[in-house]
């Protein structure tokens, strides 16, 4: 079932034009002139209901603004949104009941309440039922590492400690569709990974439908099951993260082990004298080999070195979305 179909979504903001100097202060005061910013040009997309979608694209690509129409915060200049059979910023306030946002540069708990203060007063105005508000309490707990500071005030909190905190408020309520904008910017590594097996276990255990912005790819990876790509207010690209992979490059890179008797040198130059595929040494008994997949096949390049060479292990690894991605953005026109 759809849960988000959105179709020739355009947002235009009106910014206000100053001239210099004085005069021109009071003449913008006098007579305002507007030019207009097209943020977002005529977007579509429709996302089913358990997807994990993640919405990529640079700094001012209109990723924040498709989120704040989305979840019915401003209204959009054309286009038609539905989100859970909402329309989103006409039924705001039934729509927020049940879907879950997190901004990562903004909370949504109250300053000076202390964190578990923030929960209980979500909870009444959610009219969470008491069995489900402490079933939810206890695993996000555990799974955000939130026990050090459920009683501190949210002012007091770190980055990290108030973006933990901030989730597990966002989703208290379980709501069946979450939007998630950078969760993660400037956190560590630690909470960073508390965030994605959080969201992934919402997603994958209770079918909660993840919508996420992030310009960390380890994330969209770590997360998402599907890549839309925004430029300049425009979708480039949608589909599957492994459908991305496979179409969009075709270098594989094996890594091969072998035992302490074998000579990785030899190793390498039998995979160079067999194969197509180009190859290094990565230590004493281990060797990368590049190689493209529209001309090699992993059982050719595995064979060739085992006719000659004992192997302990061998792993196939995958070209990382970084770099995809990265090339995706280098392949577009740039700005006129
Ligand atoms: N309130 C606003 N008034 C005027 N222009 C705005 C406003 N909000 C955003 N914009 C402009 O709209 C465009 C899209 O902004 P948006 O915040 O959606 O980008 P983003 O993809 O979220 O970028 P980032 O990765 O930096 O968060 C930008 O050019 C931005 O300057
Ligand atoms: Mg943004």
């Amino acid at each position: 079932m759809k849960i988000i179909e959105v179709r020739d979504l355009r947002k235009e903001y009106r910014i206000p034009e100053k001239e210099p100097g004085l005069a021109g202060t009071v003449r913008s005061l006098v007579r305002p002139r507007y030019r207009t910013k097209v943020a977002l040009a005529s977007v579509g997309f429709d996302i089913e209901t358990g997807e994990s979608v993640g919405y990529l694209g640079s700094n001012g690509a209109g990723k924040s603004t498709t989120i704040k129409i989305l979840t019915g915060v401003m209204s959009a200049t054309g286009g038609f949104v539905r989100v859970n059979g909402f329309e989103p910023h006409r039924d705001r306030k039934r729509h927020v009941r049940e879907l879950g946002a997190v901004f990562g540069h903004r909370t949504g708990l109250w300053w000076d309440l202390p964190v578990i203060d923030s929960f209980r007063a979500l909870s009444s105005m959610y009219e969470i039922p008491e069995a489900a508000y402490r079933t939810n309490l206890e695993v996000f707990t555990e799974l955000l590492e939130l026990n050090d500071f459920l009683s501190v005030p949210v002012r007091q909190l770190s980055l990290g400690q108030r973006m933990r905190a901030d989730l597990a408020g966002a989703l208290l309520h379980n709501p069946r569709l979450v939007f998630l904008d950078e969760p993660t910017a400037g956190l560590d590594l630690n909470s960073k990974a508390a965030v994605r097996q959080f969201v992934r276990h919402l997603n994958q255990q209770h079918g909660t439908t993840v919508f996420l912005t992030s310009h960390d790819m380890a994330d969209i990876e770590g997360i998402c099951d599907r890549l839309i790509i925004l430029d300049r207010g425009s979708k480039i690209l949608d589909d599957g993260i492994d459908r991305v992979k496979h179409r969009l490059t075709t270098s594989r890179h094996l890594i091969v082990t072998v035992p302490d008797t074998v000579d990785v040198n030899e190793v390498v130059r039998t995979v160079h004298d067999g194969t197509a595929a180009s190859c290094t040494v990565l230590g004493r008994q281990q060797i990368s080999c590049e190689f493209d997949r529209a001309s090699v096949s992993v059982p050719h390049l595995v064979g060739v070195i085992m006719r000659q060479h004992e192997i302990v292990d061998f792993e196939l690894r995958e070209p990382d979305l970084e770099s995809i991605v990265q090339r995706i953005f280098q392949q577009r026109p740039t700005m006129p």
